[in-house]
């Protein structure tokens, strides 16, 4: 990669406001070092290919992909509002994808400028004069050759398009529904045969399909999607005589992650995240370019990472996440999420794991806490009171969306064992309530307040969640420093630390804190990886201190069973005036 497109992909990742030390230079990875920070339970680093709009995303994708502009023969034009032309066009190899205006709008100046920095020989429409119209064609092609990969419908543009690609016949071709879907497009990371659509209803070959199915000749037919995309049907029939598989999945998250596998089927440095809901993935459209990673999807602007991305960020754990588009498009908090899943899913049977806990918020230093766990790359959990998040829900959905663990604190921290059962079930239900309206899911976890508890409390249906270290951050509170040396000072392998995000002097010791626990070679992990297999009624310590509720435990996973009286001493947290008093003013 050339200086120019160093630089360029750095400001794009600069421009995302985060660090982002090896995501940008494909060729250049500082790769085995990034393995190895990701097999300790590092994130994956982040970066953004993004622009003003469309336009501008499209050009910097091509300005990354073809940093050097000798490497591009062509540069293809599709319409950006139905790119029902260019769907197949991710198998296209020699030039970049930009976008222009429809219904023979204005040539974007981002557009004409990065065709003068490809300087192509050719520039070539695909579609029709109704996708791009020859008016717009030879300004864009501004003397240069020009030329159409299109046809009278979306059928044979696809097929075109792979006469293009692949003139030499394919052992392989793919097969998506003829509607406007994202399959077709993730689908321009399989590289070994083009794509070819079937009907919009997905149930018939068209002749163009057929037509083109003929000359290329291969020996395998694979269906993108289920058979609501591609039914058995038209896969028999476009398969006439040869094999025929599926690359399916229940929705379409999950056909880009299993395109994804399928495309790289041992390892990737990289994933491409792009907005894939609705019709809203013409980022994802122009990623067919990008050769260097699989391009997996994500529900809206602002939603946690879907669970089939999350598998195979987790399976593949790439060094770098990458997002497409703007803020706008992708905010950074989903960009954080899949960073976060990409974390190598820590051994804590080998590895010296911790797992830290901040209780009684969210607070006004939540989001700054926030953006310490987000550059240290860190999980944490956090257990919620439910009137906090109806006062200030923001920072609870960030936290969720960013991949951090929410765990129920009740509604208003009464002590559960002054409580009814009824009443107890009120409190955490309430509090789930509340999480819900702003698309958090319910709760798994419960931490009650004062680590009080009782028979009731253990058959709420949750595993209860207390602590070995607690640096009484809420006592005082005492400076950051001394909670910091508090924290530093009693983890050991297995803790579960107990903090506060109310206090503004908890939330400017997680920096330190953080990196004390690196350099004392303990891995930061979730609770579900500190102790996985937690069952409702389970009184958790710390790993390998679990009491169980009516069965045995399962002592080569949870460790020993403990008698209660067994537990080290449990200080109080906080009266509920002190949390509601403190909240406020962060103190
Ligand atoms: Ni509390």
């Amino acid at each position: 990669m050339g200086k120019l497109g160093t630089l360029i992909a750095a400001f794009a990742l600069v421009a995302a406001g985060l660090s982002a030390p090896s995501a940008a230079a494909p060729g250049s990875p500082p790769e085995a070092q990034a393995e190895q920070l990701a097999a300790a339970g590092q994130a994956a680093s982040t970066g953004r290919i993004g622009g003003a709009d469309r336009y501008a995303v499209a050009v910097n994708i091509s300005k990354y992909r073809y940093a050097d502009p000798a490497t591009a023969k062509v540069v293809y034009l599709t319409r950006s509002d139905t790119f029902a032309d260019a769907l197949t066009a991710g198998t296209l190899e020699d030039g970049p994808v930009l976008l222009v205006r429809p219904e023979c709008g204005t040539l974007p100046a981002v557009t004409a400028t990065e065709v003068a920095r490809i300087n192509p020989s050719r520039v070539i429409a695909l579609g029709g004069t109704t996708s791009v119209c020859d008016k717009v064609l030879a300004q864009a092609a501004g003397g240069r050759a020009t030329g159409r990969l299109g046809g009278v419908d979306r059928f044979e543009s696809s097929a075109n398009i792979a006469r293009g690609a692949f003139s030499g016949g394919s052992a392989t071709v793919y097969l998506t529904k003829g509607e406007v879907t994202p399959d077709a497009v993730v689908g321009g990371s399989l590289r070994d045969g083009p794509i070819l659509l079937v009907s919009r209803d997905g149930r018939s070959v068209p002749a163009a399909t057929a037509a083109v199915l003929a000359e290329l000749n291969p020996t395998n037919v694979v269906a993108l999607g289920g058979p609501a995309s591609v039914s058995e049907a038209a896969l028999t029939a476009a398969g006439a005589g040869r094999t025929v598989s599926r690359v399916g999945g229940a929705n379409r998250y999950e056909v880009a992650a299993n395109i994804a596998k399928r495309a790289y089927p041992s390892r990737t440095s990289r994933a491409y995240i792009a907005r894939g809901d609705g019709n809203n993935f013409v980022d994802a459209v122009v990623s067919g370019m990008l050769k260097d990673g699989p391009v997996l999807l994500t529900p809206g602007t602002c939603e946690p990472v879907n669970s089939h991305t999350k598998a195979f960020l987790r399976a593949r754990h790439p060094s770098a996440v990458v997002a497409l588009g703007g803020t706008s498009t992708l905010c950074s908090s989903t960009l954080v999420g899949a960073s976060m899943a990409a974390r190598a899913k820590p051994d804590c049977a080998v590895l010296k794991c911790v797992a830290i806990t901040y209780d009684d918020g969210p607070g006004a230093g939540t989001p700054t806490l926030l953006n310490t766990l987000a550059s240290k790359r860190v999980p944490a959990t956090f257990f919620v009171v439910g009137q906090m998040v109806d006062g200030n829900p923001a920072p609870t959905r960030r936290a969720y969306v960013e991949g951090h663990t929410i765990g129920n604190h009740t509604w208003d921290h009464k002590q559960l064992t002054t409580l009814t059962k009824a009443q107890q079930q009120w409190e955490v239900d309430v509090t789930d309530n509340e999480l819900g309206q702003h698309g958090v899911k319910a709760t798994t976890l419960l931490r009650p307040p004062y680590g009080s508890y009782n028979t009731n409390t253990r058959n709420l249906g949750f595993p209860l969640i207390l602590w070995d270290v607690d640096p009484r951050d809420w006592d005082g509170p005492p400076s950051s420093a001394t909670t910091r040396q508090n924290v530093v000072s009693a983890a050991r392998n297995g803790s579960i630390i107990l903090m506060h995000d109310v206090h503004w002097n908890t939330v400017n010791a997680a920096p330190g804190i953080i990196d004390d626990l690196h350099s004392l070679g303990f891995t930061l992990v979730s609770l579900d990886e500190l102790v996985p297999g937690m069952k409702p009624g389970n009184v958790v310590y710390r790993r390998g201190s679990v009491t169980v509720q009516g069965v045995p435990a399962d002592s080569s996973e949870l460790g020993p069973v403990l008698d209660e009286s067994g537990v080290p001493g449990l200080a109080p947290d906080r009266s509920p005036q002190e949390i509601l008093q403190g909240a406020g003013n962060g103190g």
